[in-house]
């Protein structure tokens, strides 16, 4: 056997040319037309989704809306127990057209994480909140762990912020989130969580897993706030809702990265906002948190117009 490290660039390169792979199919092969991207036979084809029904307090649970969201609809156990990564995989891929590398990808490494074995081991879903594994601190959905030990608790306040922040239009005036928006909340979700939380972390990776999942948003949801108000504040998928990811092989690691995840990141700056909110606050602006808004807008993030524009995609 070799060792660990070997290993893991053995997965990781199998997995990026499966990635890669997929990449150029999808450049290659026409898009799913709308109303076809969750496959017939599937939970969810032509916008028809199981029963909502919230969760009760012995379900599990974690702090993931997207899983969550599908055990509340039972497209996972709606107990939220013993779930297999195989099954995990394959529901996502279905449910929100990611492609099969990132569907393999995403639940070996929360495998790994747990100490299990792919194959062979089950997880209910509230283990993958182990603190600084995936879950971390600053998210824009959840209080910080210190602050709020149930993880699986959505934070009303957060998401309304968020929600709130929404500068892109859509068809018929529809209001979008775009990558800036992601970056601004993202910022200020940072800057206040450093402040409000002693135990604060925030190393480079988690940065990077909070940018790909704010990215889903953008991706998935296409930043639609209709679609997003019930998925983030219910953790419910609505009716006739699809996912906006029209590739025939879905979103690859390497599209995701490039085309959403690493703007996101980039466009995030904790500075401008702290310089933002010191001037509302000499000129005797509106206090944070009151109002629903981070009050730290146009922080001259160049990306905001082109990205607007980028994800004019929507449901047909
Ligand atoms: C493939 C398996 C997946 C696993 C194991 C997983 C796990 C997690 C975990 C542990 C978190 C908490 C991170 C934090 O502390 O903020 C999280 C957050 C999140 N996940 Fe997932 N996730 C998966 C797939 C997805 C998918 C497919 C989507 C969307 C379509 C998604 C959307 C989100 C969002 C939006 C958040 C951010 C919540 C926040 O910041 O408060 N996830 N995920």
């Amino acid at each position: 056997m070799p060792p660990e490290g070997i290993q893991r660039a053995i997965f990781m390169t199998k997995v990026m040319a499966w990635d890669a792979g997929c990449t150029l199919l999808n450049l290659v092969s026409p898009s799913r037309r709308a109303g076809s991207v969750t496959p017939q036979g599937h939970p969810g084809a032509q916008g028809i989704w199981p029963e909502f029904i919230p969760p009760t307090d012995s379900d599990s649970r974690c702090s993931c809306p997207a899983l969550n969201a599908m055990a509340n609809h039972g497209i996972l156990p709606r107990d939220g127990k013993n779930i297999t990564f195989g099954e995990l995989g394959a529901r996502i891929r279905t449910t929100y057209n990611f492609a099969p590398s990132f569907c393999y990808f995403v639940p070996s490494y929360a495998a790994n994480m747990l100490g299990k074995d792919y194959a062979k081991d089950t997880f209910d879903l509230k283990e993958l909140d182990l603190h600084n594994g995936i879950e971390h601190d600053a998210s824009l959905t959840r209080q910080d762990v210190a602050l709020e030990p149930d993880q699986s608790k959505p934070y009303t306040p957060f998401i309304k912020e968020l929600l709130a922040e929404a500068t892109g239009e859509g068809a018929n005036g529809v209001p979008l989130l775009t990558i800036a928006d992601m970056s601004r909340y993202s910022a200020k979700r940072r800057v206040e969580a450093k402040e409000t939380n002693p135990d604060f972390t925030l190393e480079k990776i988690h940065k990077t897993f909070g940018s790909t999942n704010a990215s889903t948003l953008l991706t998935a949801f296409g930043g639609r706030i209709d679609d997003l108000t019930p998925f983030l504040l219910e953790e419910r998928l609505p009716e006739g809702w699809e996912s906006s990811v029209r590739a025939p092989y879905g979103l690859t690691i390497i599209t995701f990265n490039l085309g959403t995840i690493l703007k996101v990141e980039r466009g995030i700056d904790e500075e401008t906002f702290i310089a933002q909110r010191e001037a509302q606050n000499k000129s005797g602006g509106v206090q944070d948190g009151e109002s629903g808004g981070s009050h730290a807008r146009g922080s001259g993030n160049s990306l905001q117009a082109e990205e607007t524009s980028g994800l004019l995609r929507h449901r047909g």
